[in-house]
């Protein structure tokens, strides 16, 4: 990985971590630019921080109790949660799920009073066709009617399951397409428990550098 881009995530990490004040329930997300804000809220913690923080996949469940930060249940609502994303266009719909924990992602996104998603600048597209993939999260049992309603976007099954047991299935956005159209299509499989698309407001958009500055996209 260049360093270029991981001084970025750290950047952006370190913005969201800095937003969390003492005693607040922080939603954990899971990547590369998760992980930066996990260690900088790590480094918080050590330096006296009380916070609780609630991860979303095993990755940033173990990071976190390396470091030290108290983790908690999913109960009642979140104070902040920040996570990574794949894509983000100049509307605010954001794709997420390469790393597979997008059902847990949604659900501490969806607690949260506020969802920071962290990026570095090439992530930042004029269009979601850019990145072209929708992840999706399906029941296994559904998995292989889920793949022939859904091969007209070259859908199919990546190996392995997710921290829930579900399979990950990725489908081809065709470019030019409404990405809701294909999400709200894909998403109402039965079976399919959840797409990896979501959308912000762009001010919660943290855009890290490699020169170690971070600003909102918008
Ligand atoms: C995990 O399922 C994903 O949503 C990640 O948050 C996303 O893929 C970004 O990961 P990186 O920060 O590692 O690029």
């Amino acid at each position: 990985m260049e360093d270029g881009r991981q001084r970025a995530w750290d950047a952006a990490g370190a913005a969201a971590a800095a937003q969390v004040e003492d005693g607040m329930r922080v939603g954990l997300g899971t990547g590369r630019a998760a992980a930066a804000g996990i260690r900088a809220l790590g480094r918080r913690v050590a330096d006296g921080l009380r916070c609780t923080g609630v991860p979303t996949s095993r990755a940033s469940d173990a990071l976190a109790r390396e470091l030290g930060i108290p983790l908690g249940r999913l109960r009642g609502p979140l104070d902040l949660a920040f996570d990574g994303a794949d894509a983000v266009d100049p509307r605010g719909l954001v794709v997420k799920g390469a790393g597979g924990a997008l059902v847990r992602e949604r659900i501490v996104a969806d607690a949260a009073r506020r969802f920071l998603v962290l990026v570095d600048g090439p992530k930042i597209v004029r269009s979601l066709d850019e990145w072209g993939v929708l992840p999706l999260a399906v029941v296994p049992f559904a998995a292989g009617r889920v793949l022939e309603e859904l091969a007209d976007l070259g859908a199919r099954r990546r190996p392995g399951r997710s921290d829930d047991g579900l399979v990950i299935v990725d489908a081809d956005v065709p470019p030019g397409a409404d990405w809701e159209a294909v999400a709200a299509r894909a998403g109402g499989l039965a079976g399919v428990v959840d797409h990896g698309l979501f959308r912000v407001p762009l001010g919660d958009v943290l855009v890290g550098r490699p020169d170690g500055g971070c600003a909102p996209a918008g």
